[in-house]
């Protein structure tokens, strides 16, 4: 059997790192594509160096762009690579453009299309993420669903074939890189355990409205002075607070370049809370046994905030430092009932292949 697997941003890719190794595992051939959505060496090639993914058999070069051209130019490049590899499965990732190009094409050419992370919904509606996760799971023909919750969103929506409660990849991955986790970012910028936020922020609704940029950096400022916050910045960011002119409102943050997974993942481990838009951080938080502040109207996670363990806050004009103090202050113990499945998602992908289609 042979998948051809379309990743293209930073969650795609450490996605892959570990359905890669199952596939392999599995005797199931796989092409790797890349988009080329994210392109700078902190948002693709080092998270292919740290957790040792193979390196794409294609890669598409789209670059950035406009939701259309990033869609446009990935579904011309990647129907002819689709066209002359001729896969038993076309295998895509997440919400990004990238998978919605990769599942449109698969499903023009008829090809069965994989949708791994199947079934999540959040308002709202209109946001990029919303309408390509949506989309995608309406032409896709295998659901990967990571909770319950996503099989239930599908069935509210007349899908019920092809879905599969598999759990999260991410959970996967994270208890295979565990022991690998870096915590060299805590010792250089000489941080205290529990004396830190981690705040990652790059959502186009956060970054792209002046205002709202602003009161999310107020805050951040603000908790600066009781807490070392520690903001790796994602690109999208880094522009928009040039643009609007808002850099004196870093003053006091620990600005540093994207991480990478181990990185990061270190950072959370030993960091009081974290602050969010980022739908996999908010999990990782959660699997690392700290609590997330969520700066989002919604999230597709709402296990974790219908439980009190992370919290929304999206009131523009008010504190959310008070919040956050009082989830860094009041750290529960893990619900762990295993929401997100057992770790062994990728296995259970991988197994689905196998019993789907004739193992060529
Ligand atoms: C995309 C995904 C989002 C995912 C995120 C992870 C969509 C609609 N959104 O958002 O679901 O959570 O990736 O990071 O696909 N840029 C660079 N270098 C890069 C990549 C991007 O400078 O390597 C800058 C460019 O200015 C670009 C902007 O970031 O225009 C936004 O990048 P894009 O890929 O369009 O969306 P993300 O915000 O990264």
């Amino acid at each position: 059997m042979k998948v051809i697997s379309l990743v293209g941003a930073r969650p795609q890719i450490i996605k892959e790192a570990v359905v890669q190794e199952q596939l392999e595992k599995s005797g199931i051939q796989e092409i790797l594509v890349h988009s080329g959505q994210h392109y700078d060496h902190d948002m693709s090639d080092i998270f292919f160096r740290v957790l040792k993914i193979k390196q794409p058999d294609y890669n598409l070069s789209v670059g950035s762009g406009t939701h259309g051209q990033i869609t446009g130019k990935t579904m011309m490049a990647f129907e002819e690579v689709v066209m002359k590899e001729k896969p038993d499965v076309v295998l895509v990732y997440g919400d990004t453009d990238t998978t919605l190009a990769g599942a449109l094409v698969g499903a023009k050419l008829k090809i069965p299309v994989a949708h791994v992370e199947a079934g999540i919904r959040q308002e709202p509606r209109d946001m990029p993420e919303e309408i390509n996760r949506k989309v995608t799971d309406h032409v896709s023909d295998l659901l990967f669903a990571p909770s319950q919750l996503a099989v239930e969103n599908l069935a509210r929506e007349g899908i019920t074939e092809g879905v599969y409660f598999v759990g999260d990849v991410m959970y996967d991955l994270f208890l295979k890189m565990k022991p690998h986790f870096n915590y060299s970012v805590i010792h250089e910028l000489s941080l205290e355990e529990d004396g830190y936020v981690v705040a990652t922020i790059h959502r186009d609704f956060n970054t792209d409205d002046p205002v709202r940029l602003r009161w999310i950096l107020e805050n951040l400022q603000e908790l600066s002075k009781q807490l070392r916050v520690v903001f790796p910045m994602h690109p999208r960011t880094r522009k928009r607070v040039k643009e609007f002119g808002l850099e004196d409102m870093l003053t006091g943050l620990d600005v540093i370049q994207p991480l990478d997974y181990l990185s990061l993942m270190g950072l959370v481990m030993h960091c009081a809370f974290v602050i969010t838009d980022s739908g996999g951080l908010q999990k990782e938080a959660y699997f690392c046994g700290k609590r997330a502040l969520i700066v989002m109207p919604d999230t597709g996670w709402r296990e974790l905030t219908d439980a009190g363990w992370n919290v929304l806050v999206d009131s523009v004009g008010t504190s959310f430092v008070p919040v956050g103090k009082l989830i860094g202050s009041n750290n529960k113990e893990p619900f762990f009932i295993q929401v997100y499945g057992e770790g062994n998602a990728s296995s259970l992908i991988a197994d689905v292949f196998n019993k789907s289609y004739d193992h060529v």
